[in-house]
């Protein structure tokens, strides 16, 4: 890369990061089923349940991406948000009802914490695996979804799965679906190029993801992965891609052994570097100061609703920490970090 710049959103991969012919793809399985996003495979497998199994309730944590919520509204079901999230996780198992038509969404956060539903004896857990597809496989629950663009290098598309092989819905096709793929398809080669110095501007490369996310927000029914998003994915090694993030962020901690105070986590299943401010004043400080770096982190997830939610999300960042990146870049983002947060000490912030 000649264009440095670290996190947002993928461009497209690189050849060392595509499968050869002899190795075997993460998702090739036809216990899968995909769909355009992780909302529209949530949406999907919600509907059918509704309609084949009489589902009537659907408990979501109110720590959550809140678009997902919102997308589930116009189904024929209660949603009923309770108060949870990755630092006050403590369920008050008495709220829920422990029936056959009640479906429980277990997120797991960021890799590294998430609801115990061993207590549940008939409630139907979905785990979110957005954060920890690498977990899919392991998990235990009814049914598995997540977004796949969070963590591999895709222009969207999300997964249903289940491990007790329950029967899956399937998406349909839709021209708009597809016209968002290509959108955000071309927007990930141009920033590569743009990356690689060979091509400059980066506003255009940028209206290409711009166009693709207002597609996608009024796409959140059940779409199935356009098959050009279809194409990108089987191509991928996921494996080594997480492999890379791993030792990514064993780096990054070894670096931050200092800071530790300042991370929410020292899991290296992390989904990237989780840092977790005593205050909204401290965090914005060295958000700015990161982003004057060229290091653009995220706050998973703006918007939230409850005060308690409200004042986690203020003191929360999120720095990318993935494959894309060399032990180079990893030494200069914790580099940077560490000088941001010095500062902020002096400051008496
Ligand atoms: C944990 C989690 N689940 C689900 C989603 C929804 O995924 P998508 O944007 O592919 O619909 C997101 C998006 O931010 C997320 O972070």
């Amino acid at each position: 890369m000649i264009n440095k710049e670290f996190g947002s959103d993928f461009h497209s991969c690189n050849k060392e990061f595509i499968l050869n012919k002899k190795q075997n793809f993460f998702f090739d399985n036809k216990d899968f089923s995909f769909f355009l996003s992780g909302r529209s495979a949530l949406y999907a497998l919600i509907k059918y349940g509704v309609e084949n199994y009489g589902w009537t309730k659907v408990y979501i944590p109110s720590y959550y991406c809140q678009d997902v919520i919102e997308s589930l509204s116009e189904l024929n079901i209660e949603i009923v948000v309770f108060q949870s999230n990755p630092d006050d996780l403590l369920l008050n198992y008495d709220f829920f009802e422990d029936n056959k038509t009640s479906v429980f969404i277990n997120v797991n956060y960021f890799g590294v914490k998430k609801n115990n539903t061993e207590i549940f004896k008939k409630i139907v857990v979905v785990d979110d695996l957005t954060h920890c597809i690498q977990g899919v496989k392991e998990s235990r629950s009814d049914y598995v979804f997540g977004s796949l663009r969070k963590q591999l290098p895709i222009p969207l598309g999300g997964f249903l799965y289940s491990p007790h092989k329950l029967k899956l819905p399937k998406g349909k096709g839709s021209i708009l679906a597809d016209q968002a793929a290509e959108n955000k398809t071309l927007g990930m080669f141009l920033k590569n190029e743009y990356l690689q110095n060979r091509f400059l501007n980066k506003d255009l490369y940028r209206s290409y993801y711009s166009k693709a996310e207002e597609q996608l927000i009024k796409l959140y029914k059940d779409y199935k992965l356009p098959s050009l998003a279809e194409n990108i994915l089987e191509t991928l090694n996921v494996e080594k891609i997480l492999k890379k993030k791993e030792s990514n962020i064993k780096l990054a901690l070894k670096h931050l052994e200092n800071y530790l105070s300042y991370l929410f986590s020292v899991k290296e299943s992390s989904l990237g570097l989780l840092l977790l401010f005593d205050s909204n004043t401290q965090r914005d400080f060295v958000r700015r100061k990161l982003i004057q770096s060229n290091i653009y982190p995220a706050i998973l997830w703006p918007n939230q609703k409850t005060d308690i939610d409200i004042n986690y999300q203020n003191r929360f960042l999120f720095l990318h920490l993935d494959y894309r990146y060399s032990e180079e870049d990893i030494i200069y983002i914790t580099t940077e970090l560490k000088k941001s947060i010095q500062e902020c000490q002096k400051q008496k912030l």
